[in-house]
């Protein structure tokens, strides 16, 4: 068994980076993590001194971009958010690209988002956005909580009926005006090189969680991400164009995926997960309104995963174009989910989706040692009828049903690849194909893990 071989490798590199990585950071912060603020010290800016109030009411926006100003303009610079307090925060971006490099954000107050529609103006696609960074850690025992339910019972993308929001769950409904119909997302990181984001919590965002965009050489761990199951829309981790990602040692719950993956996605490492509830981890939806989409090198292992929609899932459009390959699955534990292993080709979240002859084509998913209950189906590929999915390696799978729920069989359509072992149940409609992938061990070749490599 090559397997297990090459998940204790590839945990052992991810030891190994965490300890390069803390030992880097600390060269550079520590001094100031633990220490009472200290005005005198040049380098750390706590927003106290900067005229924040941190007492849940006051608007502590201008006292932060304060801080941030003088922080900005000093390398290593420590910005500090004091323990013991809570600060009301309006939308707020803290943004490089004029800024020195190696700045800490040290988070051990709570951060709260306003929930009055007069904040939000005619809508921001974020709330707390840092852009623009060249090295930036985000660390802590802190808190941002988006105070998401005034949002989430918002209907207002569509005609919403007041009987819908009377009989809601979250009843908390602003006092006046309306919220607008963009909802923010609570963290997010845009072009920035080089992120870390570990300790913190967050919580009750108003969509989705922690969010990188075209960003690279990210870390995120040993965070917790938290809201409720029927919250709408509340993805957990959101990666999108973004490249060498390691993201490990945490838990996430929420109304959402708990993690996904989107287009120009690559190198990819997640490790040592708890999701759930959550609708799982998710490639895609990729293709959406006939876009180009590649997604490849991701690997998925060690993750526990409960009541969820699905555990592993790919999802593309109809009409899409591009690739999603190289992925690998492994050491999935599943309890619960409606269908744990999922391919849908034909995604499609409105009434409205065409069959089309073009799709994002699926190629070379392995499935290793994945294990545990579900209460719909066990597996589902329905591929592309003009694009099969090919190359799909299964090894050591076994799916039963929840207790209480009628046995099912796989379904495949269009789906090409190779049962490596027997299966629980028996993947019999799988196209047997030879051709099979080798497992890459991408994160060792990408060069954004050289500093990896060299430690071997
Ligand atoms: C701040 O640091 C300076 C220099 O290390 C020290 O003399 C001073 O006592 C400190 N003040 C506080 C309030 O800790
Ligand atoms: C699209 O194609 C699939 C597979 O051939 C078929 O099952 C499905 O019914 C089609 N959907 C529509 C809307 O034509
Ligand atoms: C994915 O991994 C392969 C094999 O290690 C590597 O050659 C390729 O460049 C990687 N792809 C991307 C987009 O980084």
């Amino acid at each position: 068994m090559k397997w297990p071989v090459v998940n204790q490798f590839n945990f052992a590199l991810i030891i190994i980076a965490t300890i390069v990585f803390s030992a880097f950071s600390s060269s550079c912060s520590d001094e100031h993590s633990s220490a009472a603020p200290n005005n005198s010290d040049p380098t750390t800016f706590n927003v106290l001194d900067y005229g924040a109030k941190g007492d849940a009411h006051a608007d502590d926006t201008k006292a932060f971009e304060d801080a941030w100003e003088a922080a900005c303009k000093i390398d290593s610079s420590t910005m500090v958010v004091p323990s013991g307090k809570v600060f009301l925060i309006k939308p707020i971006s803290f943004a490089g690209p004029n800024c020195r490099q190696n700045i800490v954000f040290q988070l051990d107050g709570k951060i709260i988002a306003p929930t009055d529609p007069k904040s939000w103006g005619s809508g921001s696609l974020k709330w707390i956005e840092f852009t623009k960074l060249n090295k930036i850690t985000i660390k802590g025992k802190g808190v941002i909580d988006g105070q998401g339910s005034v949002w989430w019972n918002n209907n207002n993308d569509d005609d919403s009926s007041v009987e819908e929001s009377t009989t809601s769950p979250f009843s908390v409904l602003p006092s006046s005006g309306k919220l607008p119909s963009t909802k923010p997302t609570a963290l997010r990181f845009y072009g920035s090189d080089g992120v870390t984001v570990t300790g913190i919590t967050i919580q009750n965002s108003q969509q989705m969680h922690l969010k990188f965009d075209s960003c690279t050489n990210v870390q995120v761990f040993d965070i917790k991400i938290s809201s409720p199951a029927d919250s709408p829309n509340t993805d957990g981790i959101h990666l999108q164009e973004s490249q060498n990602v390691v993201l490990h040692s945490s838990t996430l719950v929420c109304g959402d995926d708990c993690v996904s993956i989107q287009t120009g996605c690559s190198n990819i490492f997640i490790q040592d997960l708890n999701c759930g509830p959550s609708h799982g981890i998710s490639i895609g939806g990729l293709g959406k309104d006939n876009t180009k989409a590649f997604v490849s090198n991701v690997t998925v292992q060690n993750i526990n995963i409960q009541n969820s929609l699905t555990a592993v899932r790919i999802k593309s459009w109809q009409g899409g174009s591009g690739s999603c390959k190289n992925v690998m699955f492994s050491n999935i534990q599943v309890s619960d989910a409606e269908t744990p292993i999922i391919i849908d080709q034909y995604y499609c979240d409105n009434s409205k989706c065409k069959n089309s002859t073009s799709a994002v084509a699926v190629s070379a998913i392995n499935y290793v040692n994945i294990k545990g209950t579900y209460t719909k189906e066990p597996v589902r590929f329905a591929c592309s009828d003009s694009v099969p999915c090919s190359g799909l390696t299964l090894d050591t799978i076994s799916l039963e049903p929840s207790k209480g729920v009628k046995d099912s069989a796989p379904f495949c359509w269009k789906a090409s690849g190779k049962l490596n072992t027997k299966t629980v149940p028996p993947i019999t409609c799988l196209q047997q194909s030879s051709n099979t992938f080798k497992l890459g061990i991408h994160m060792l070749t990408s060069k954004g893990f050289n500093f990896l490599r060299e430690l071997l």
